[in-house]
């Protein structure tokens, strides 16, 4: 492989850049060019390509969001757009491309692989939620950002003796809202995976916790579950305790990157440059108990991931 070409896709994570960097750095060392596409796929539609050199990624390890901007493509996701995508590759030398996403990005870089283009994905994402890896990169730096932020609103509910429903993001998963729960010493934390939406039940732990002395009852409620305002209308009403919501909302995908996520994004960008170097195609790269391995893309994609049990449990027992 003589020339590969780098693009980020779905929604930005800190640390993107950190691995933009490693993958242009780690090839260059290795003999090769490295192209880097803007937007995604919807800018390698668009043949949006830029050589990029090892000065071009000076000063970005420590820069939030990506430095290749980011895109959902609706036209990559027909047949026609990949075959476009490939001959677009095929144009422009690129016979390699690493593609720092989430699970929607990897099922386009397996789409290329099949149409003979070498792909290798890296996880980017603050969800937390990509099956074959134990760490997306993001995803430190979003729970440090939520934690920090969900201490001021703990202040301040604190003061005026409310209850607080703060809601992170995490789409489908609540990763980042059982992590928050943990670290900011919620009341209840809302996780997607097990919330039986019996708000009675949620009612009653506020009336209890106030009688047992609780100067505030702070909720995390993960994005999957949301209607955070309502929800906190409802409460209000039924408990006659005073509630305010707060949605974190995207400033939880921006700042500069935590230490941990600029160096899972070095250790999987030169890893993905590993791969490709090896000739290898249609794989994942992902951290496994302490270990830097690979998967293919489609059994990758199979792969199911499940809240860690013992978290939530300690989470509960904890919040007393
Ligand atoms: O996947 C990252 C994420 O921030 C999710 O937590 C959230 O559901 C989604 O992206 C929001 O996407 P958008 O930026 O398109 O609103």
């Amino acid at each position: 492989v003589k020339t590969i070409g780098v693009l980020t896709s779905g929604g930005d994570a800190p640390g993107m850049n950190a691995a933009i960097r490693a993958v242009v750095r780690e090839a260059i060392g290795k003999g090769m060019d490295v192209k880097g596409i803007y937007q995604g796929y919807k800018g390698l539609l668009n043949a949006e390509i830029v050589d990029l050199s090892a000065r071009d990624v000076s000063d970005i390890i420590s820069r939030g969001g990506t430095i290749l901007y980011t895109a959902r493509s609706q036209e990559f996701r027909t047949p026609e757009g990949q075959q476009k995508a490939a001959e677009v590759c095929r144009q422009h030398g690129i016979e390699g491309l690493v593609v720092i996403g989430g699970d929607g990005s990897f099922a386009g870089a397996g789409k290329l692989a099949e149409l003979g283009i070498n792909t290798v994905g890296i996880p980017g994402t603050i969800d937390l939620d990509i099956a074959c890896t134990d760490y997306t990169i993001g995803f430190d730096t979003a729970v440090n950002t939520a934690m920090e932020a969900i201490d001021k609103v703990r202040d301040t509910s604190t003061s005026h003796e409310r209850c607080s429903i703060i809601e992170v993001m995490g789409r489908n998963a609540g990763y980042i809202a059982l992590w928050c729960g943990i670290a900011n010493g919620a009341e209840d934390i809302l996780l997607p995976e097990s919330y039986d939406y019996d708000e009675q039940k949620l009612i009653n732990h506020i009336i209890e916790m106030r009688k047992r002395g609780k100067k505030h009852h702070i909720i995390i409620n993960a994005e999957g579950i949301g209607h955070s305002s309502s929800m906190a209308r409802r409460i209000e009403a039924a408990t006659g305790v005073e509630t305010r919501a707060t949605i974190l909302g995207h400033m939880q995908r921006g700042g500069s990157p935590t230490c941990r996520d600029r160096v899972y994004a070095s250790m999987m960008g030169s890893y993905a440059v590993d791969l490709l170097a090896e000739g290898k195609t249609n794989r994942v790269v992902g951290v496994k108990g302490g270990e830097w391995v690979d998967f293919d893309i489609a059994e990758a994609l199979k792969m199911q991931k499940s809240l860690p049990e013992y978290m939530v449990r300690v989470a509960k027992a904890l919040s007393i």
